[in-house]
């Protein structure tokens, strides 16, 4: 729409005037992030030709696969042609979602599209996933680190004793892709992790403080997020650096089940504005979808000079601050979240998987 566009190049064009005049990082972040969500509806992007990108015979992974981007987009890979899992942490709620994608084929249509368990808060399961997944298939060509949790209201820790967020949102995902590798080296494999605007009100850094970092009494929900969410970005980057085919995307601002855990009238709020200001799951997975099925050489020439999360369906990337990109955050992010596991794993310790807690 005509008068669309030029609001929203009026809207772009007074925010390039700010940013350019403003010093404070802080601000600026946080009007990043919230010009992100406002505008989310208006940036949308047409969608990729989905049925263009096809990865027939290739096996993918969607963590959290039963809800939100999640579902859409092992909707969107299961049209492409390839086998995906669904990892659930409630197999029966992965179940439900499974039929009813299933409604939205045709009859008799091939899809193959699996149900397993995955609870991201217990690392004992992401090994039992990640030992079930390798025994069924010999290899995996996509896997979509897009489970999450967000601003759970007070502090939380997982069965391993590390803050909710970050244990579910980065800890976990971490352990399965480094369980998962070997399996997604076999055809050049993938690793798609759903990450955050959000990431960029984090600005400092440091990995060593991770799972100390918050506490009951300093605990701030939205900054736990972000905080996980920086590490989603880290972490993609240096899987990068480490020779993995592997990228980060924020599927804008999108109408889920993610403000779950947020106050019942923030709730009513959300969804009121949502319908008019945020994107649908399929829009928001169209940018996930993207990651997932362009050509790798594609994907890269979109990232040019800095690396950038990808958004929009791959039509926008979003700059991150030069220190997300420092190859020295990013392997002191690894060192350490090996470190959590061997800490706070403590099935996995007791059969000398790592030191004891
Ligand atoms: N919506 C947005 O505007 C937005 C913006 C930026 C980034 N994101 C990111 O997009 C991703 C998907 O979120 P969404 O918006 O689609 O929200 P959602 O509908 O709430 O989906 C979250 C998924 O994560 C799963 N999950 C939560 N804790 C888990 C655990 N311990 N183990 C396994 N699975 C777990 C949930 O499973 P259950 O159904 O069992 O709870 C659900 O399937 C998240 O990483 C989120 O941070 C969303």
């Amino acid at each position: 729409m005509r008068w669309r566009d030029g609001l929203r190049q009026w809207a772009y064009g007074w925010y390039a005037i700010f940013l350019a005049s403003s010093g404070s990082v802080s601000l600026r972040a946080w009007c990043t992030v919230v010009l992100d969500v406002l505008l989310s509806r208006w940036r949308v992007a047409p969608l990729p030709p989905l049925p263009a990108l096809r990865r027939s015979g290739g096996v993918a992974v969607v963590t959290g696969g039963n809800s939100g981007i999640g579902l859409e987009t092992v909707y969107g890979l299961a049209r492409s042609g390839m086998r995906v899992v669904m990892a659930c942490r409630s197999v029966s709620r992965g179940r439900e979602a499974r039929a009813a994608l299933l409604q939205r084929w045709k009859a008799g249509a091939a899809v193959d599209i699996e149900v397993m368990a995955l609870d991201l808060s217990q690392l004992a399961s992401v090994r039992a996933f990640a030992a079930a997944l390798i025994a069924r298939y010999d290899r995996l060509d996509v896997l979509v680190l897009n489970a999450g949790v967000m601003a759970l209201p007070r502090y939380t820790e997982t069965a391993d004793g590390i803050e909710a967020h970050l244990g579910v949102n980065h800890v976990a995902h971490a352990l399965l892709t480094q369980l998962l590798e070997p399996r997604l080296r076999v055809h050049d494999g993938r690793v798609v992790a759903v990450s955050s605007v959000l990431a960029l009100l984090v600005d400092r850094f440091s990995a060593a403080d991770g799972p100390r970092r918050w506490s009951p009494a300093c605990y701030r929900p939205f900054a736990a997020y972000a905080f996980s969410k920086a590490c989603n970005y880290v972490w993609a980057r240096e899987c990068q650096r480490r020779g993995m085919t592997a990228f980060c995307v924020h599927p804008g601002g999108v109408k889920t089940e993610v403000v779950r855990n947020l106050p019942p009238p923030i709730q009513r709020g959300y969804r009121w504005f949502a319908d008019w200001c945020l994107l649908t799951p399929a829009e928001g997975a169209s940018t996930v979808l993207h990651a997932c099925l362009c050509e790798p050489d594609t994907l890269r020439r979109q990232m040019p000079g800095t690396f950038a999360m990808l958004a929009d369906g791959g039509a926008r990337s979003i700059p991150m601050p030069s220190w997300m990109n420092d190859a020295a955050v990013g392997e002191q992010l690894w060192r350490c979240t090996e470190s959590w596991y061997a800490e706070r794993d403590v099935a996995w310790s007791g059969r000398g998987g790592g030191a004891a807690r």
